[in-house]
């Protein structure tokens, strides 16, 4: 079927910054948004497990740990949210063509994620809130478990939204066949064959870095309290040794599932793409030898070894997915040859916007924290009282 009618062509404004910035600013924005969704989506579904075992003995430090990822999810979530604005930005920039029209396609799902991401993000405060605020019974875990496991099934209902439009936007010769079927927007891309291995990877990646950050917590605590801290940090390393080593087969189902020549190209056929897998690979090695030192032995440095290899390897496998892209929408969307105008004083104005958001994020987080922190017992915080001994 001839596809290129379908797909439009780009706005006739040219773009105010040159192509390979834009693409660099892409790939920095998703890794930045990629690290806090995999502890919102992955945190939700830890908190549920650890919120259930910890239900008979509050004082547990398996409770106590629900607790504190419960408290800090609506942080992430926010970091999540406003680091996903600058992808989104770049994506609609450069790939609009492809990315409007399956947006379009699918549009009844892609914009009822707005709707779960609000109900979602409730549910963490009211937990907090709500939940948390009464008594500290084995009900009241229960109660956290199940409201957790709600939360999560809508995270992980907005991560699958994502992955039907990023795999639908990269195969335009879909579109016609999907509007036939439903000129009204009530489509996903769930043919495609590299859709449940994606969306594995992302899921398993996010329990992952949940492990990660458990341990972060433990970091934090090394000064406060020297025995759960180590109980943190080895943990948190246990939690991202599993989920690493089980991501080696769901990685290489991810690369079964591509086409051969897309496939090919991360096993030698192309030298850069083959370059970033091998490192990914590498940085992987690094990670599961240092955390697995780590989970056995608390060893705060193996494990910071272990966060900054990982925290490079997602960096990795980000550019690996953009070249993935590129590949799919080289014959059909073509960035490179649209005119380009560059708005220095724009950058500028974004930069600046950028660097204020981080610093304003950053001050929340230690508002956030002085909250449940106070010392003081008159906390007009409702949750600080019950959360502060986390
Ligand atoms: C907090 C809940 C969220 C979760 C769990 C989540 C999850 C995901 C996942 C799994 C992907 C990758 C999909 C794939 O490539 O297969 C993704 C991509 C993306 N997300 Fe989010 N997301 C969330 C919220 C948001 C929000 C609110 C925004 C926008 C403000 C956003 C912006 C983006 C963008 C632009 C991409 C694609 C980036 C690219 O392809 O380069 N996300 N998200």
């Amino acid at each position: 079927m001839e596809t290129f009618n379908f797909i439009p062509a780009y706005p006739p404004l040219p773009f105010p910054l040159p192509v390979w910035l834009m693409q660099t600013l892409l790939i920095a924005g998703f890794f930045l948004h990629a690290l806090p969704m995999n502890v919102v989506w992955g945190g939700s579904v830890i908190g549920a497990v650890m919120f259930f075992l910890g239900r008979k003995d509050t004082s547990s430090y398996t409770y106590k740990s629900a607790k504190a990822l419960a408290i800090s999810l609506p942080l992430f979530i926010s970091f999540a949210i406003t680091q996903g604005i600058v992808p989104l930005l770049f994506l609609q920039l450069l790939y609009g063509p492809a990315f409007y029209s399956s947006s379009i396609i699918m549009a009844a799902p892609w914009l009822s994620l707005l709707a779960i991401l609000i109900v979602s993000y409730y549910i963490a405060y009211y937990i907090i809130y709500r939940v948390l605020k009464n008594d500290f019974g084995a009900k009241t875990a229960i109660k956290a478990s199940v409201w957790m496991v709600i939360m999560s099934i809508g995270f992980a209902a907005i991560a699958s939204i994502f992955s039907n439009n990023m795999t639908l936007m990269q195969t335009p010769d879909k579109w016609m066949p999907l509007y036939s079927n439903n000129p009204h927007g009530l489509n996903l891309n769930l043919h495609e064959p590299q859709l449940l291995p994606r969306y594995t990877h992302f899921f398993v990646s996010s329990i992952a870095v949940t492990g990660m950050t458990l341990g972060c917590f433990g970091l934090y605590l090394t000064k406060r309290n020297a025995e759960f801290s180590t109980w943190l940090l080895k943990l948190g390393s246990r939690i991202f040794l599993g989920a690493t080593i089980l991501q080696i087969p769901v990685g290489l189902w991810f690369l079964k599932s591509l086409p051969q020549s897309h496939m090919a190209a991360f096993m030698g056929g192309d030298q850069l793409v083959t370059g970033v897998f091998i490192a990914s690979m590498a940085l992987m090695l690094v990670s599961i030898l240092a955390t697995a030192i780590s989970s056995a032995s608390g060893d705060r440095r193996l494990f910071i070894a272990g966060l900054v290899s990982n925290a490079l390897l997602i960096l990795a496998m980000i550019i690996n997915r953009h070249q993935l892209r590129l590949m799919y929408l080289n014959p059909h969307v073509q960035p490179d040859a649209v005119a380009v105008s560059t708005q220095w004083d724009l950058l500028a104005i974004f930069l600046v916007s950028t660097v204020a958001l981080i610093l304003y994020l950053v001050w929340l987080s230690r508002l956030v924290y002085r909250a449940f922190h106070t010392e003081s017992p008159a906390v007009s915080n409702p949750a600080s009282a019950n959360v502060a001994s986390t």
